[in-house]
C-alpha cells in the first residue's frame, strides 16, 4: 500500500476512513473491533483525519490533519518507539494534531515529550531522581492515607467514581509531590481538563484561545510559586527542580514552567482514567472482582491488568525522519506515524485471550507506559496510586454499584470516563 497523496478521499484509505482519529467516536467506547481488524489485515495502515471544528479568536474554522500511518501491532509499535532516530518525537511533536505554525512547533518542542536526544536526555535527568522506585516508595504511606480518606468520604452517600475517587486521589498526590496547597487542586483539575479535554464540548470545546490561556495561567502560577520556593526551599519537587544541576546547568524559567505543567497534566488524567477504568471493568466482571476482594496479594497484578485493559493514553505520535519500511509497509520521510498502545495491548500474538480481562495475567508486558527513551517517568507512581485505591476499596468493593450511565470523553488520545455515578449499597 502506498500513501494516498494529501487530500485524497477518505474512501481510498485502507484503514477504512477517519474513525480512529475522530474524537467523537470514542464517546461510544474504544473502537476495538476496528483495531483488531487492522492488526489482522494491515498493522501499519493509512488513516485520513476528519474535519474538526476549532475556535480561534472568535472565529470558527474547520481543519483537517495531514493523515497518518496507524501502527496497531505490538511488534511494530515497539519498533517505532525503540527507533527514535527513524521516528522522531521532535520533528513535529508527539501529539496527533499537527502544529499550526513554525512558532507553534517551536513552542511545543520545549516540552520534554516533544524532544529527541540529546536535549531530551538532558532535560529528563532533572526529573528522573524524583521518580525512582525509591523516591516513589517514600510516598507509599501518604498515598495510602489519601486513598483511605477518599474512599471514606464517598461512603454513605451517592457519589461519582470519576469525580470523587479517580480524579481526587491523583490530585491530592500531586499537591504533595509538587508542594502546592491542597485547595489549589481545583486549578490543576481545570487546567488538565482544558488541555486534555480540548476536543470535548464540555471542556476545551476545540477553543484554541482557552487552550493557550490555560498555559498562561499555569505558567503564572508556577513562576509565583518558584519565587517563594527560592526564598524558602521545601521538601518538594519544585524546590528540587530549582536547585538541581545537570552538566553544570540549571533549568531556565521557561523549562521549569513547561516541566511542571507536563507533570500536572501527565500525572492527573492518566491515573484518573486508569482508576475509573479499572473499577468499571471490575464491576462488569464480578468473578474477577471477587478475586481481588478475596486476596490482597492479587492487587498489584490486577492494577497491571487494568493498565493493559484501559491503556489510558491510547496513542502518541512520531514523524518518520527518513524513507523507511515498517512491518513491510513503505513509509516516506516526513510522514506522521501514530502508535496505538491501546491496540498493541490487545495483540493476540503477545497476549493470550487479549480481549479478556484477567486479574492474574502473567506475564503482562503491556505498553501502557510506552517503551524506549520516553518511557513514562510516572510509572511507579501511577502503579502505586492504582494499587492504593484498590487496597482502600477492597473491604467495600462487593457493595459498590453504578447508579447511572457511564459517560465518556470525546478524545482520540485519552481513554477517558467523565462520569460514573455510584454508591455502596
Ligand atoms: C496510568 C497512568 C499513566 C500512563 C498510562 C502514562 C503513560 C505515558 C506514556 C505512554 C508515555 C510515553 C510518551 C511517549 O512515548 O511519547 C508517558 C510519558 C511521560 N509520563 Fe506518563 N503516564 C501515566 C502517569 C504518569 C504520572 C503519574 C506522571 C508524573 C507525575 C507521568 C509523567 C510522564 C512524563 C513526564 C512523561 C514524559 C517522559 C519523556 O518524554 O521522557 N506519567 N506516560
Amino acid at each position: 500500500v502506498t500513501r494516498p497523496s494529501s487530500g485524497a478521499p477518505a474512501a481510498l484509505s485502507p484503514a477504512g476512513g477517519t474513525q480512529l482519529a475522530d474524537p467523537s467516536v470514542y464517546t461510544q467506547g474504544v473502537p476495538h473491533a476496528e483495531f483488531a481488524r487492522l492488526r489482522r489485515e494491515a498493522p501499519v495502515s493509512w488513516v485520513s483525519e476528519p474535519l474538526l471544528r476549532r475556535h480561534i479568536d472568535g472565529r470558527s474554522t474547520l481543519s483537517r490533519g495531514s493523515g497518518f500511518w496507524a501502527v496497531t501491532s505490538y511488534r511494530a509499535v515497539t519498533e517505532v518507539l525503540r527507533s527514535p532516530n527513524r521516528f522522531s518525537s521532535a520533528a513535529k511533536g508527539a501529539f496527533l494534531v499537527d502544529p499550526v505554525s513554525p512558532q507553534d512547533l517551536e513552542r511545543n518542542r520545549q516540552l520534554l515529550i516533544n524532544m529527541d536526544d540529546p536535549a531530551h536526555a538532558h532535560l529528563r535527568q532533572f526529573v528522573m531522581a524524583s521518580f525512582t522506585p525509591r523516591a516513589v516508595q517514600r510516598m507509599r504511606q501518604s498515598v495510602a492515607t489519601h486513598a483511605a480518606a477518599v474512599v471514606e468520604a464517598a461512603r454513605g452517600r451517592d457519589f461519582d467514581i470519576v469525580r470523587d475517587i479517580a480524579a481526587e486521589l491523583p490530585l491530592l498526590v500531586l499537591t504533595d509531590l509538587l508542594g502546592i496547597p491542597r485547595a489549589d487542586r481545583k486549578l490543576l483539575l481545570d487546567w488538565s481538563n482544558n488541555l486534555v479535554g480540548f476536543d470535548d464540548p464540555q471542556f476545551g470545546g476545540g477553543d484554541v484561545g482557552r487552550f493557550r490561556e490555560t498555559f498562561v495561567q499555569a505558567y503564572r502560577y508556577v513562576i509565583e510559586l518558584a519565587e517563594e520556593r527560592r526564598r524558602r526551599p521545601a521538601d518538594d519537587l519544585l524546590s528540587a527542580l530549582l536547585t538541581r544541576e545537570v552538566d553544570g546547568r540549571h533549568l531556565s524559567d521557561l523549562q521549569l514552567c513547561q516541566l511542571w505543567v507536563l507533570l500536572v497534566v501527565a500525572g492527573n488524567e492518566t491515573t484518573r482514567n486508569l482508576i475509573s477504568g479499572a473499577l468499571e471493568i471490575l464491576l462488569e466482571r464480578p468473578p474477577q472482582l471477587r478475586r481481588v476482594v478475596a486476596d490482597g496479594d492479587a492487587v498489584p497484578a490486577a492494577a497491571e491488568e487494568a493498565l493493559r485493559w484501559v491503556t489510558p493514553i491510547m496513542q502518541f505520535r512520531r514523524t518518520a525522519t527518513e524513507d523507511t519500511v515498517l512491518d513491510g509497509q513503505v513509509i516516506s520521510a516526513g510522514d506522521k506515524v501514530v502508535v496505538y498502545f491501546i491496540s498493541a495491548n490487545r495483540d493476540e500474538s503477545v497476549f493470550d485471550r487479549g480481549d479478556e480481562f484477567e486479574v492474574s495475567r502473567s506475564p503482562n508486558p503491556h505498553l501502557a507506559f510506552g517503551t524506549g527513551p520516553h518511557f513514562c517517568l510516572g510509572a511507579h507512581l501511577a502503579r502505586l496510586e492504582a494499587a492504593a485505591t484498590l487496597d482502600a476499596l477492597r473491604p467495600y468493593l462487593q457493595r459498590l454499584e453504578l447508579t447511572g450511565p457511564v459517560t465518556r470523553l470525546a478524545s482520540n488520545f485519552m481513554n477517558g470516563t467523565k462520569s460514573m455515578p455510584a454508591r455502596f449499597n
